[in-house]
């Protein structure tokens, strides 16, 4: 809390009111990356940001089928979600590592997003958008191995991806029954990160 608030202070309330959506590539309802977004939410906040989170598991989409997309047009799921991406400038995501890369839900969501009505590509959802990416894992490297190919999409995509990551490992320990971490400089370095991007959120989106 002290670096968020150290953001807070050195920007001079300049993330006041920058917008920033979280959510977690994992539908599982107890999922770690979950609480992880959360806590880097509340950086955001700290700083601020005004922020929303969103999970995945309320706006369920099918694996992508270019056939059904002919024709069947998009999912309504993926309007609302994409609508949403389109109101925020600054994203807070986490991403579970699945055998050493992002998660499946990860990449089919953002394969939905990317396409437009007219089943050709958009990326108005992403580009010039900045992001910064966290992981949670019961494993020994905290899911670091994923990011590599998360950073490696979103980059792809046109957002802004912060050097600057956060990872947490051996989760099932990490976090207590509130959902909180349990070691109060993980939740420091993590609400850091939240006021970390809210701060480049403002600075490299002034004019857009
Ligand atoms: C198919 C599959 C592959 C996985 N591969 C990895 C892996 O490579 N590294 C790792 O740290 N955890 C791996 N896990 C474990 C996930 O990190 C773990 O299920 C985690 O809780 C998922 O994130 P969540 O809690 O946000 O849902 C894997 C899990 C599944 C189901």
């Amino acid at each position: 809390m002290a670096e968020a608030r150290e953001a807070q202070g050195a920007s001079g309330g300049e993330a006041k009111g920058v917008k920033i959506l979280g959510w977690a590539a994992s539908a599982r309802a107890d999922s770690f990356n979950k609480k992880l977004v959360r806590i880097a939410l509340r950086g955001a906040e700290a700083a601020g940001a005004d922020v929303t989170y969103v999970d995945l598991r309320d706006y369920p989409l099918p694996l992508y089928d270019a056939d059904s997309e002919a024709a069947e047009g998009l999912p309504e799921n993926v309007e609302t979600l994409r609508d949403l991406f389109r109101d925020n400038k600054g994203f807070l995501a986490a991403s579970p590592e699945y055998n050493g890369l992002l998660s499946p839900l990860m990449k089919n969501t953002l394969d939905w997003l990317s396409r437009s009505t007219e089943a050709k590509p958009d990326l108005s959802a992403f580009q010039g958008k900045v992001c910064a990416l966290m992981a949670a894992s019961p494993g020994p490297l905290g899911g670091l191995r994923g990011l590599r190919s998360v950073r490696e999409l979103m980059t792809n995509l046109g957002f802004m991806v912060l050097p600057d990551q956060m990872t947490i490992r051996s989760a099932f320990d990490a976090f207590d029954s509130e959902g909180e971490l349990l070691d109060a400089g993980q939740t420091e370095r993590v609400e850091a990160l939240g006021a970390q991007l809210a701060l480049a959120t403002a600075r490299l989106t002034r004019s857009t």
